[in-house]
C-alpha cells in the first residue's frame, strides 16, 4: 500500500482552526447537514480541496449527489446534460464525476485527453444495465433504416452503435431534430412514453426502467393532494406515465430546480431521488419541500473519503476503447449541437 493511500484514512479530527477556515462552506449547508456531520466532512472536505488543487482536477457532481458533496466541494453541479457539457469544456487535467459511471463514460468519451475518475467503480445504473450493444444490432435489423436515439444513461457501447443521444432535458427536440416519422427510443420505457406524449414521431421501445423512479405511484401524488390541494408536483420523466399524469411540471433535474422558482408555490414535492431535495431546499429557505425518501443506491455510493482518495491515487480511471469512443462520440456530440430543450 502506497503512503498517498493510506493518507485518507488516516485523516486527523477537525480543528477549529479548520472548522473556521471552513465555516463559509458550511454556511451553504448547514440547514440540511447538522454540525456533528459537519464535523466529520469537514477535514476530508480540505484535503480534497487541496489535492483538487494539486492535480489540476475539477470536481462535477450530479443534483443527487449528497449535500456535503453536492454543496463541499463540487466545481460544477448539474444535470446529464450540464455535467456532460461542462466536461466537454473544461481545461482541466483531470475531472472527478461524482455521479455514476455513464456519466464519467461520457466525460471520457468527450475527452479522451483527460483522466476522468470515478471514486467507485460499482456506481452503475439500472437502464445502463437493461441493454448491450447486441441487443441494439438486433433491434436495428428488425427495424432497417429507422434511428436510433438512445438515452445518456447507457454504456458507451451502447452509445457507439446509436445515431445519437439524449438527456431528459433534451429527448423531445432531439427526436424530432432527425427530421424523421419513426425512431427507436432506448432503454427507458416510462422516458419514452412521456416523449411519445409530446411529439408526433413514432416512438419504438424498449423495456428498461429506473430502479428508484418506477417505484412512484400515481396513488402517492393524490395522497400528496388530498394532504394538500396546493402543493405544487415536479416529477422527473423516468417515472411511471401514472405518476407523470399526476403531476404539475415533468423536466429534469436542473429543469425541476427552475420549476420550482417558477412556481411560486410555498409547498413543493420533487418526485425523484431524495437527495435532490435536500440540495434544492439549501437556495429556497420560503419553501416546505416534502421528501418522498427514494435513494439510488449507485449515486449514494459516492462518498467524501472515496473521492479524496480517488484524488491522491488517480484512480478509478474511466478510459473507453479508441473505436468505440470515436463512434459514441458522434452520438454524444450530435446531442450536444442540439443543447438544451425549452423544458430542459
Ligand atoms: P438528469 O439528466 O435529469 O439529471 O437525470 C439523470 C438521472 O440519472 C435521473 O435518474
Ligand atoms: Fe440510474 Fe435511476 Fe440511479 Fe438515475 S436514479 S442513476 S436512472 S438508477
Amino acid at each position: 500500500m502506497s503512503l498517498e493511500r493510506t493518507a485518507a484514512t488516516e485523516i486527523a479530527p477537525a480543528t477549529t482552526e479548520l472548522l473556521a477556515d471552513l465555516a463559509p462552506i458550511y454556511d451553504r449547508m448547514s440547514r440540511v447537514v447538522p454540525e456533528v456531520e459537519w464535523r466529520i466532512h469537514a477535514p476530508y472536505i480540505a484535503e480534497i480541496l487541496r489535492w483538487r488543487e494539486e492535480r489540476n482536477a475539477v470536481i462535477l457532481a450530479h443534483n443527487y449527489q449528497s449535500p456535503e458533496i453536492f454543496h463541499g466541494i463540487a466545481d460544477y453541479r448539474g444535470d446529464s446534460l450540464g455535467l456532460a457539457q461542462f466536461g466537454a469544456r473544461t481545461d482541466a487535467e483531470v475531472i472527478v464525476l461524482c455521479g455514476v459511471h455513464f456519466m464519467a463514460e461520457t466525460a471520457a468519451i468527450l475527452s479522451p485527453e483527460k483522466t476522468v475518475l470515478i471514486p467507485d467503480v460499482k456506481a452503475g445504473c439500472s437502464l445502463a444495465e437493461s441493454i448491450t450493444g447486441a441487443d441494439i444490432r438486433l433491434l436495428k435489423e428488425r427495424h432497417p433504416g429507422v434511428p436510433v436515439v438512445t438515452y445518456v444513461n447507457t454504456s458507451a457501447d451502447v452509445k457507439a452503435e446509436s445515431d445519437i443521444c439524449c438527456t431528459s432535458a433534451n429527448a423531445v427536440e432531439v427526436v424530432e431534430s432527425l427530421g424523421v416519422d419513426k425512431v427507436i427510443f432506448l432503454p427507458d420505457e416510462f422516458l419514452g412514453q412521456w416523449v411519445a406524449s409530446q411529439t408526433d414521431v413514432e416512438l419504438i421501445l424498449w423495456k428498461g426502467h429506473c430502479e428508484v423512479h418506477e417505484r412512484f405511484t400515481g396513488e402517492e401524488i393524490k395522497a400528496y393532494r388530498a394532504q394538500d390541494p396546493s402543493i405544487y408536483v415536479l416529477a422527473h420523466p423516468e417515472c411511471p406515465q401514472d405518476v407523470l399524469a399526476e403531476a404539475d411540471f415533468v423536466g429534469s433535474t436542473s429543469a425541476m430546480i427552475q420549476g420550482v422558482e417558477r412556481s411560486g408555490a410555498s409547498r413543493v414535492v420533487m418526485i425523484t431521488e431524495c437527495s435532490m431535495s435536500d440540495n434544492v431546499s439549501v437556495n429556497f429557505p420560503q419553501v416546505d419541500f416534502v421528501r418522498p425518501c427514494n435513494l439510488c443506491p449507485h449515486m449514494q455510493r459516492i462518498t467524501l473519503p472515496k473521492v479524496l482518495e480517488a484524488l491522491q491515487n488517480l484512480e478509478h480511471r474511466v478510459v473507453v476503447d479508441p473505436a468505440t469512443s470515436e463512434r459514441a462520440r458522434s452520438a454524444v456530440a450530435r446531442m450536444l449541437e442540439v443543447g438544451r430543450g425549452p423544458r430542459g
